[in-house]
């Protein structure tokens, strides 16, 4: 019955499918690597800022000092929200999720913004800019607002990352623990078409706006099978509270067949290269911030998966212990995984814009055809 092509049928979750072209992030499944613009993403992670990533995903090539600077600037001058917009947040009720809340503030900002329906190439740089600069401003409003505490305004002085930790816990963070939300911001800025990528893609390739292709990412991205597996590994830390528990709740869990969060990846068959710096700098934030627990207790988990499954960590694994020890409350988790991946969705929209063509698949109907139709007074 179908007319679909045989040749277009394809995997399952359109696994190892290539589906079109970037020139933006590549990675190699087998070896364990990742380029950023054909720069080695994990070598460059602890040495370079979120900004200098932002510009390198967006212009092709790593800043100058003459030119990150009045990028920087741009994008700390874009950070604060705007008052209706914070305004419309204190009316959510408190329980709601924070990726509910950014999804509905990138929502919000297309509404205040004058410029959301101009989908020029200028404009579209604009808004990914102010995008970008107030992910994080987001996320830490939207904490303070439903705990009943006055909202801290971004301060220009400070990084991105600095700003955002300090946004957050209302304290100007140390250097390791800036070293290690520019390290994370980085390592999770792009990755090549991951779901919410791919989302946002789609979205922009009807020619919709830049805040649409957002919050359809922001959406894809909240699933625990994506970037809300940081959360889930997180909670399970805290569910197994001692590293003499590891061994027992890992058989356990294996054994009810639970998928176990933070590890497995649909493109790397080893080991997660993100997972690499992510680990370190969360044993050098355990050490130095005299709680080295769930450290201990994420290593011992990454020990027993191994013995039981050929399955490695994946990014979101190591991240949740850094993520913790930063003071990030952990339902904040993917909304931080969000404010570096937003960098990665405009890099995208950028480049399909740039030669566009409506995505629209096929799929293998399989379901009934020819039924006789009764009215409603036959059935
Ligand atoms: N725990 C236990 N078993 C697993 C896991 C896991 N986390 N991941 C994969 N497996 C097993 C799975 O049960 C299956 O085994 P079998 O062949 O015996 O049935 C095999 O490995 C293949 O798994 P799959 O689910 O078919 O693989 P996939 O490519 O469809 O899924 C994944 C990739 C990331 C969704 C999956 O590994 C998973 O659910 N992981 C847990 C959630 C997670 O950590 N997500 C973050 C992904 S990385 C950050 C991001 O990009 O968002």
């Amino acid at each position: 019955m179908s007319d679909t092509p045989k040749d277009l049928h394809v995997p399952k979750g359109l696994e190892d499918v290539v589906v079109g072209t970037s020139s933006i992030t590549f990675l190699d499944g087998l070896k364990g690597r990742m380029l950023y613009k054909g720069y080695d993403a994990v070598a460059m992670a602890g040495q370079v800022s979120f900004e200098e990533i932002v510009y390198l995903l967006w212009e092709g090539d790593l800043p100058t000092r003459a030119q990150l600077q009045p990028f920087s600037k741009s994008l700390a001058d874009n950070r604060a929200l705007p008052a209706e917009v914070l305004a419309v947040m204190e009316k959510f009720p408190k329980h709601c999720h924070p990726m509910d809340v950014l999804r509905e503030g990138v929502t919000l900002l297309a509404m205040v913004a004058s410029d959301a329906h101009d989908g020029s190439q200028k404009d579209n740089r604009e808004k990914a800019l102010r995008l970008v600069a107030r992910m994080g401003t987001f996320a830490a409003a939207w904490d303070r607002i439903r705990k009943g505490l006055p909202v801290i305004p971004p301060d220009p002085t400070l990084s991105h990352s600095a700003n955002f930790i300090y946004m957050v816990t209302g304290k100007k963070p140390d250097p390791l623990s800036v070293e290690a939300m520019d390290m994370y911001l980085s390592l999770l800025a792009d990755h090549d078409l991951n779901a919410s990528t791919f989302t946002a893609r789609v979205i922009i390739s009807t020619l919709s706006d830049m805040h649409s292709a957002i919050a359809g990412a922001l959406g894809a991205l909240k699933g625990p099978l994506h970037g809300g597996a940081n959360e889930k590994a997180m909670e399970m830390f805290l569910e197994i509270g001692d590293p003499a528990q590891v061994d027992s709740w890992v058989e356990k869990a294996l054994q009810e067949k639970r998928k176990i969060m933070g590890f497995g990846h649909r493109v790397y068959k080893v080991e997660d290269p993100r997972s690499v710096p992510l680990r370190a700098m969360a044993h050098r934030l355990s050490v130095e911030k005299g709680d080295t627990r769930w450290y201990n207790i994420s290593i011992k988990v990454a020990e027993a998966v191994q013995r039981h499954k050929n399955i490695y960590t994946n990014v979101d694994f190591y991240s949740a212990s850094v993520l913790y020890l930063l003071g990030i409350p952990i339902d904040l988790f993917t909304t931080v995984f969000a404010a570096g991946r937003v960098a990665g969705w405009c890099a995208h929209v950028f480049e399909q814009l740039a030669d566009n063509r409506l995505i629209r698949p096929r799929t293998d109907y399989t379901g009934p055809t020819d039924r006789v139709f009764k009215p409603l007074a036959q059935r």
